[in-house]
């Protein structure tokens, strides 16, 4: 990453803080970082720690004499590979979707001609509101690159979606971008330009405003078979069931509750190069999801009636002009593991089957893993290793079957 150059533009939030882990972090890897901190920026971090950790001046006049003897605003926008905006608040959001140009920051995202990738953060209200999110569509219409927010507990006391991803994340996402189309797609992005689908944790189905029927999965080989997929370059859509998990970096998450939720954020993100289907989802739902608190009576508890859910996995593996090139399923065994796999991707139609024997000891639930990968043409056993090399693993194998 040498030789590589960053313009960074540190927004006014509560996140900008992270910037500084994330200037640290591009140091480190050799790449140059040139910051832009905006008034509001200003109040959260300071210019000199800012300057420190990039080693390098920090600008923030627009109509600084000084700074545009030595640099103008034109050329500053222009002098690096890739501009990064961190934190991107709804206000710079909103000024780059208008193209507003009252302040530096505003100017140089507007006058720029490089790459532009943004990290926004922001109250879960805020965004939320409907002209964030119009903001957000017009910004990835006009090419920005957008990484996060995640879900989380937010500095100001509420909960949703607004947290600036982490900065690893944000590195990853840049190096992304800067190893990009200039490496070519044989310089470890083999996936680039591809998009699989990835189904991961459990599914909640309610049965009334207050309980759920549900399972124990994780969503930990899910979300990292997501990441590593979006590591070799994939763009990877992650339909999630609930899990308290961070977003991996460079995937884009969709959260679902219910099996039939699933089944329609799948569908609505086809068409899919590949999908990979984690998700342990609930065989079955109520029959009635009851609008109003169950109570206890004089009745006697409630029988409760299942009614079996769509399969995810045999409805995107159903041939037709939409059925992505590759679908790989999971099957968790307890006992004749091969057998009862392989009859699993007979019936569920789909092209592999990633089989588990779940009695093995730390393999539920915990960090683990030891499968078989079993194809029309044949088995391979693969020696037990932590899930994210396995997830590792497969995204290579899965890259090798698009290419
Ligand atoms: N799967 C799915 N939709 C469902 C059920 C399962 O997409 N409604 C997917 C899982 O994500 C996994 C695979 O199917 O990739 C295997 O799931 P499993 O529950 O083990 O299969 P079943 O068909 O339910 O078989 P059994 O319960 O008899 O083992």
């Amino acid at each position: 990453m040498a030789g590589r150059r960053v313009l960074l533009i540190v927004g006014g939030g509560i996140a900008a803080y992270k910037a500084l882990a994330l200037t640290r972090l591009l140091r480190k890897a050799g790449v140059a970082v040139r910051p832009i901190l905006t008034a509001a920026g200003a109040q959260f971090v300071t210019p000199l720690s800012l300057s420190a950790l990039a080693e390098d001046k920090v600008y923030s006049e627009l109509f600084s004499l000084t700074d545009e003897a030595e640099m103008g605003h034109i050329e500053l926008s222009r002098s690096a590979d890739l501009v990064v905006v961190a934190p991107a608040t709804a206000d710079l959001m909103a000024k780059a979707a208008h193209g507003l140009a009252g302040d530096l920051a505003s100017t140089t995202l507007l006058a720029t001609d490089k790459p532009v990738l943004m990290a926004p953060a922001m109250n879960v209200r805020m965004w939320d509101h409907p002209a964030t999110q119009r903001n957000l569509a017009t910004l990835k219409g006009d090419g920005v690159h957008v990484v996060g927010p995640d879900e989380g507990a937010m500095a100001c006391g509420e909960f949703g979606y607004g947290r600036m991803a982490e900065p690893e994340a944000i590195f990853e996402a840049i190096m992304g971008l800067l190893e990009g189309p200039a490496a070519g797609p044989l310089a470890g992005r083999p996936l680039s330009g591809r998009h699989v689908l990835v189904t991961a944790g459990p599914t909640a189905e309610a049965l009334d405003p207050v309980r759920l029927l549900t399972n124990r999965s994780s969503g930990r080989q899910g979300y990292a078979i997501a990441g590593a997929l979006a590591k070799l370059g994939a763009r990877v859509t992650l339909v999630s069931g609930p899990v308290s998990l961070p977003t991996p970096a460079g995937v884009d998450r969709v959260d679902v509750e219910s099996a039939r939720d699933m089944l329609a954020a799948t569908q609505a993100a086809l068409p899919a190069d590949a999908a990979v289907c984690v998700a342990a989802v609930a065989d079955w739902r109520p029959d009635e999801a009851f609008g109003l608190k169950l109570k206890k009576g004089k009745d006697g508890p409630p029988t409760l009636t299942l009614v079996e859910n769509p399969d995810i996995l045999a409805t995107l593996a159903a041939s037709g002009p939409a059925r992505p090139t590759l679908v790989v399923g999971f099957a968790a065994e307890t006992n004749d593991v091969e057998a009862h796999a392989r009859a699993k991707l007979a019936r569920k139609g789909c092209d592999w089957i990633i089989a588990n024997d779940v009695t093995e000891p730390g393999v539920m639930g915990g960090e683990e893993n030891a499968v078989l990968l079993i194809t029309r043409e044949g088995i391979e056993r693969w020696d037990r290793a932590h899930k994210d090399q396995v997830a590792a693993d497969l995204a290579a194998r899965i890259a090798k079957a698009l290419t």
